[in-house]
C-alpha cells in the first residue's frame, strides 16, 4: 500500500475517505504545528503529504521526503507554505482546495467588518468585565456602512464573493489586483472599509505599512482574512493606537499562531484565530478535496486542482 503523511487531524468525512485506500500515518501531537525535524523524518519514505498551511514544504523537506513523493496535497486554498518551483522541478505534484471555502471565507471578513465599525468585541469585553454603564447618546459611537466604499484588494473568488455582499449594505465597491481595478493608492485613500484578499507572494509582504496607514482616512477599518504577512502588525498597532484608522479586524496573523503582543491591549481590533474558512459544511468539503487530490496524485493521475504550472 502506498504511504501518506497527514500533518493533522481532519474532519470526520475526510479521515474516513482515506480508510483502506493508502498506509496513513497521522500527526496527532499537541495543537502546534508539527516540530519540523518530526515533519522531516515521517516525510520520508510517503508516497504523498497532506499538509496544513503551517507546513513548510522547501528543497530540505523535499529531500527528506525522498525522490518517490508525488504529491503534496495542501489543506487550504494558499499555497505560501510550499515551494513550488522547486516541486515543480523535481516532478512533485502540488495541490489546493480553491472554490469550497470561498463563502465561507467572505462571510468571516463581513464578520470582522461588522465587528470592527460597530465595535462588538470592545462591547462584549466592556459588559464582561460588569463596568457600571448605562444607554447615552454618546456612548461607544461606531460608522455605517450604508453610502460608504468598500476596498477589496486582491479580486479573485473570494475577494469578488466579499464584494457581493456589499450590496446587500448599500455600499460603493472599488478593487485592485494584479489584473486591474484602481490604483493601490486611490483605493487606500478613498475606502472607508478595506478587506484583504490577495495572496501572500514577496510583492504583497508589508502592503499594508506605516506609510499606507497614514494616507488612509482616520475612519477607515481594515480587515485581513488572507495572510498575516500583507500586515505589518507592530506597524498597524502604531496606527491603531495614534487613531490613525478607526478600526482593525485580524483573522491571521504575521508570525502565526503567535499574536503581535502590541496589539493585544487595544480595545480597536477584533481578533480572531484563522476562522475564515471554520464552518462545518467547508471543513468537510476541503478535507475530502485534499483527500482527492492526494489520492490522485500518489496513483499518478493529475488531481482536479493542480498548483503547479
Ligand atoms: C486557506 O485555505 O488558505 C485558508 O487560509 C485556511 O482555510
Amino acid at each position: 500500500m502506498l504511504k501518506v503523511l497527514v500533518t493533522r487531524e481532519m474532519v470526520d468525512e475526510a479521515m474516513h475517505a482515506l480508510e483502506g485506500q493508502c498506509e496513513v500515518d497521522l500527526y496527532t501531537g499537541p495543537p502546534e504545528a508539527m516540530p519540523r525535524d518530526e515533519f522531516l523524518k515521517r516525510a520520508n519514505g510517503k508516497d504523498g503529504l497532506l499538509t496544513m498551511l503551517s507546513e513548510r514544504v522547501d528543497a530540505e523537506l523535499l529531500d527528506a521526503a525522498g525522490p518517490q513523493l508525488k504529491i503534496v496535497a495542501n489543506h487550504a486554498v494558499g499555497y505560501d507554505n510550499i515551494d513550488v518551483a522547486e516541486c515543480t522541478r523535481r516532478g512533485v505534484l502540488v495541490a489546493n482546495t480553491p472554490d469550497v471555502l470561498t463563502e465561507a471565507t467572505a462571510d468571516l471578513a463581513w464578520a470582522l467588518i461588522l465587528a470592527c465599525v460597530r465595535r462588538i468585541a470592545e462591547g462584549d469585553r466592556f459588559l464582561r468585565t460588569e463596568t457600571p454603564w448605562i444607554w447615552g447618546p454618546r456612548m461607544m459611537l461606531g460608522h455605517e456602512l450604508y453610502g460608504k466604499t468598500l476596498g477589496i484588494v486582491g479580486y479573485g473568488r473570494i475577494g469578488q464573493a466579499t464584494a457581493k455582499r456589499a450590496e446587500g449594505f448599500g455600499m460603493r465597491v472599488i478593487h485592485n489586483s494584479r489584473s486591474g481595478g484602481v490604483p493601490f493608492d486611490t483605493l487606500i485613500a478613498e475606502s472607508d472599509v478595506i478587506s484583504v484578499h490577495a495572496p501572500l507572494t514577496p510583492e504583497t509582504k508589508h502592503l499594508f505599512n506605516a506609510d499606507v496607514f497614514t494616507r488612509m482616512k482616520p475612519t477607515a477599518v481594515l480587515v485581513n482574512t488572507a495572510r498575516g504577512p500583507l500586515v505589518d502588525e507592530a506597524a498597524l498597532a502604531r496606527a491603531l493606537r495614534a487613531g490613525e484608522i478607526f478600526a482593525a479586524g485580524l483573522d491571521v496573523f504575521e508570525r502565526e499562531p503567535q499574536v503581535e503582543k502590541t496589539l493585544l491591549d487595544l480595545d480597536n481590533v477584533t481578533l480572531v484565530p484563522h476562522l475564515g474558512s471554520a464552518t462545518v459544511q467547508t471543513r468537510a468539503a476541503m478535507g475530502l478535496f485534499a483527500v482527492e487530490n492526494l489520492l490522485n496524485g500518489i496513483a499518478g493521475h493529475r488531481p482536479r486542482a493542480l498548483v503547479n504550472p
